[in-house]
């Protein structure tokens, strides 16, 4: 009779599980919704759905494999050089398929590129609830970050449920004129969920790369649309001239796959002293790295998110940040893409012990590791309602 009940019991919990669908296609979101798809993995009254456009193709797959996540749709659509308008269209409309296809109860999306704002409104036009993770992010201007600015204020609009990592983000949905204030959880970013998993249980030799031992490290990314051209010769430039003046130094720099961004790096940078270009990294030696580099200069968003969690200084190769918190704490600051104004900063720091100190403060404004756990809960309690 007991075995009768549990497995009637039993039953009755898989009938009801929870569809939740995360989508996702690029490396920062496949990083950021990983940590988020184990938990749903991990709890009975939720089917976790993978879906990813692969709007990237291999730096997406570096972080699959690491995670061993492996999706139950890929719609597979990146193109060389793709433009906004045919990666919009394509996500949009093979969606919809997956959408009719999978009847998920709820489609998670994360941040602020075309794939979770294509991804966001194929759901809203199916009248399926979207949960927007890393939601209320803004710098206010449309333009900048292009189009990550729009791209997120449309994944906000069509939400029901926003995971904002901080009380700014918060503040900035409300701000924003969310009635339903119940729907909007503070959990952290889950970026902080991935470094923390990925450092304590895969931190990697960094052999082959050669680093010299005996020089300090910048550790180098830039990958924007809106630094493409003329910003990114400058930022090259800067790091021309920061290692012919500080002889103790070797800059590395693991170029995005864009092409737009190798010409002009390649172009530059390639076969010179001291500057390594690597392929992107697999996330867990580039966790690593981050931790021993001296100094980091960068324009991604998530490593202005991960570098003050492991006390490395960050200098941001943009005007505008979405991302204040760790601004106010002085272990990131805005340098924009100003040869000059890049090489001062960076030589300040490395000629200062003093300047450096202050800004190499382990500082967490984004998260404690359980943003993931927060997420899952918001859900459940939501379809519990
Ligand atoms: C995209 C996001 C950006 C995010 C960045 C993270 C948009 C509009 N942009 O920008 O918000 O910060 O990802 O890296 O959503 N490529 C490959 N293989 C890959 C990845 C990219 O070959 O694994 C090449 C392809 O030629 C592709 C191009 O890079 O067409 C650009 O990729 P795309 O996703 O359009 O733009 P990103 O600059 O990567
Ligand atoms: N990253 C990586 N390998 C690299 C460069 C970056 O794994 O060679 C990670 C980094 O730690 C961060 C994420 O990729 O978690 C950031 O991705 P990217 O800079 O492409 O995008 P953004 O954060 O600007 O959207």
């Amino acid at each position: 009779m007991l075995n009768y009940t549990y497995k009637k019991f039993f039953r009755r919990k898989i009938l009801e599980q929870i569809k939740v669908m995360s989508v996702f296609g690029t490396r920062p979101e496949a990083i950021k919704m990983a940590p988020v798809v184990q938990e749903l993995e991990n709890d009975m009254n939720i089917k976790s759905i993978v879906c990813t456009t692969a709007q990237h193709r291999e730096m997406l797959d570096q972080v699959l494999e690491l995670f061993k996540i492996k999706p139950d749709y890929d719609l597979n659509i990146m193109k060389e050089n793709q433009n906004l308008w045919s990666l919009t269209s394509d996500i949009l409309l093979k969606m919809k398929d997956v959408l009719e296809q999978a009847q998920p109860d709820i489609v998670l999306v994360h941040g602020d590129t075309t794939t979770a704002f294509a991804a966001a409104l194929s759901a809203f036009y199916a009248k399926i609830p979207v949960g927007h993770v890393e939601a209320g992010l803004r710098t206010f201007n449309k333009y900048y970050p292009f189009p990550e600015e729009l791209n997120r204020v449309v994944a906000d609009a069509v939400s029901t449920l926003y995971f904002a990592p901080t009380r700014t983000s918060v503040q900035n949905l409300l701000n924003s004129g969310i009635k339903e204030e119940k729907n909007i959880f503070q959990t952290g970013n889950t970026v902080i969920d991935a470094l923390l998993y990925t450092v304590k249980n895969h931190e990697t030799n960094l052999d082959n790369l050669k680093l010299n031992p005996d020089l300090r490290t910048i550790l180098l990314t830039s990958h924007r649309r809106e630094n493409l051209g003329k910003p990114l010769e400058e930022i090259c430039d800067a790091i021309l001239e920061l290692v012919k003046t500080h002889k103790d130094i070797q800059v590395i720099y693991p170029v995005h796959l864009n092409p737009n961004v190798r010409k002009t790096v390649f172009e530059k940078l390639e076969n010179h002293e001291r500057i390594i270009l690597t392929e992107p990294m697999e996330y867990a030696p580039f966790a690593t790295l981050m931790k021993k580099a001296d100094v980091i200069l960068t324009d991604s968003g998530g490593i202005q998110e991960e570098a003050p969690a492991l006390a490395k200084p960050v200098l941001v190769l943009r005007d505008e940040t979405e991302r204040p918190e760790a601004l106010e704490f002085g272990t990131v600051k805005l340098v924009g893409t100003d040869k000059e104004r890049i090489v001062s900063t960076v030589s300040a720091l490395l000629n200062s012990k003093e300047e450096y100190d202050k800004m190499a403060t382990a500082v967490n404004p984004y998260g404690d590791g359980l943003a993931s756990k927060r997420i899952v809960k918001a859900i459940l309690k939501y379809f519990a309602k």
